[in-house]
């Protein structure tokens, strides 16, 4: 009502409320909360960092950088993307053709996931190289194992999208891969596709999960920077962390380091995008999905190769899809396989066996990288031998290495 002062601005206070200053954060004064905010980075700028962390290192900040980018483009596809079987294709090539930057967003959309997925396979590499699972930072871990996950199902869901060929068959092959399982495979199948086969109903099916998927992803990631900031880094070295002599503010140290990190990986980005386009798409995805002629080679993007020549390893459906999904499955029980903390390792004396985690990493690598080829190469003829030798080796890391290097460990270092 004019001339009488609005509730707010008289500040009505209920008697049986507690005072402003009393009832926590939210009643703050903005000045007073300003402060937090200011004491909050603050705290994060002087945090300190073990003083030997190598470029590996750095990838984590590039990991942010690239989701940053993958969110801003993909919000912007999502303005004209239109999720029906009969538009999807067509909608995607008129945003490429017609609208202003629509091939740059695309491009940074498609070069942006390949990205993605090359650094945090090196991540992983990284964390199982120098440990970075033991105790405590196994629940780090784990909160990683979870976003790998997430971040492989987006992209799945994301490239079936623009309804190419490659798209369409892809979306056959996984649900009949889900089909495979005893029981209850049919029903999901059918939850997966919303039909009997893709379709609009599979593609928005598809649409929602990569836009609800993407954010989860963001609140993963603060979880998993909170985390690391309550457990700390591993040191390379295994020196630092035992003396604060070791250690460097992450201001201006590590803020330096990562922005040349993400520097040199913006060269590298624009490079493969503007000069190199064909190793980030594959061309029979800009053919529109034909349900009636299956492509001769039905393969997925690279990053899932391994996991594709897993699942063809195995003469059975289900214990393919049993193998292929225990290979991201068993990083989560990394730290329970190997039962050392740091502290061992750095006790540990290793005589003349320093070499063999060496070795056994590189072992893992190769199996990786060679069930991708067998993958590649529909796992037939020699590359069915190279691809079952190839999986053997891939659990051989983690069910015999793992556990048997790190008991050798603790007894060292108990001697
Ligand atoms: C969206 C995906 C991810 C993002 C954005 C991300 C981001 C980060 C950042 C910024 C750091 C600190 C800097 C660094 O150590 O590089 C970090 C550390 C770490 N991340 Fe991730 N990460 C992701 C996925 C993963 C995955 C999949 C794993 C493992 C399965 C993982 C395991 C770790 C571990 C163990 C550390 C601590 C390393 C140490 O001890 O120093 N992260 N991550």
């Amino acid at each position: 009502m004019a001339g009488t002062p609005s509730c707010q601005e008289q500040v009505c206070q209920d008697p049986a409320q507690p005072a402003p200053e009393q009832s926590g954060a939210l009643t703050k004064a903005p000045a007073a909360q300003t402060q937090d905010a200011l004491a909050f980075v603050r705290g994060y700028m002087a945090f300190l960092l073990p003083r030997d962390l190598n470029l590996l290192w750095t990838i984590g900040a590039m990991l942010m950088a690239v989701l940053v980018l993958m969110l801003l483009s993909g919000l912007t596809l999502a303005l004209t993307y239109t999720p029906d079987a009969s538009l999807a294709f067509s909608s995607v090539e008129a945003l490429e053709r017609r609208a202003p930057s629509g091939w740059l967003l695309r491009s940074l959309h498609m070069t942006g996931a390949t990205f993605f997925m090359a650094a945090l396979y090196l991540h992983v590499f990284r964390g199982l190289c120098y440990g970075s699972y033991r105790a405590p930072r196994q629940g780090l871990w784990r909160v990683g194992t979870v976003l790998l996950v997430l971040v492989m199902v987006t992209a799945f869901a994301g490239y079936v999208l623009p309804w190419g060929q490659m798209s369409y068959w892809g979306a056959d092959v996984a649900s009949k891969a889900v089909g495979a399982i005893p029981l209850v495979g049919n029903t999901l199948e059918r939850v997966f596709l919303g039909g009997d086969a893709p379709g609009t109903a599979t593609l928005h099916r598809m649409f929602v999960l990569h836009f609800t998927l993407a954010f989860t992803i963001v609140g993963m990631v603060a979880l998993h920077v909170a985390v690391l900031h309550a457990k700390g880094s591993t040191s390379p070295s295994g020196l630092a962390g035992q003396s604060r002599a070791r250690m460097l503010p992450f201001h201006p140290y590590f803020t330096i380091k990562d922005g040349l990190g993400v520097v040199m990986l913006a060269i590298l980005f624009m490079l493969v995008m503007c000069f190199w386009p064909g190793l980030v798409t594959e061309v029979e995805n800009y053919r529109p999905a034909n349900p009636l002629h299956t492509p001769a080679n039905i393969e997925p993007e690279w990053y899932f190769l391994p996991f594709y020549g897993m699942l063809q390893a195995v003469p059975s459906k289900f214990g393919g899809l049993l193998v292929s999904g225990g290979a991201v499955a068993i990083l989560f029980f990394v730290p329970l396989l190997d039962r050392g903390t740091s502290a061992t390792f750095a006790a540990g004396r290793w005589g003349g066996l320093r070499w063999l985690p060496r070795v056994a990493l590189m072992v893992l690598v190769f199996s990786f990288v060679l069930t991708g080829l067998a993958g590649r190469n529909h796992v037939q003829g020699i590359w069915l031998l190279v691809g079952r030798l190839a999986t053997l080796g891939y659990y051989l890391y983690f069910l015999g290495f793992l556990p048997f290097y790190s008991r050798l460990a603790r007894k060292e270092a108990r001697s």
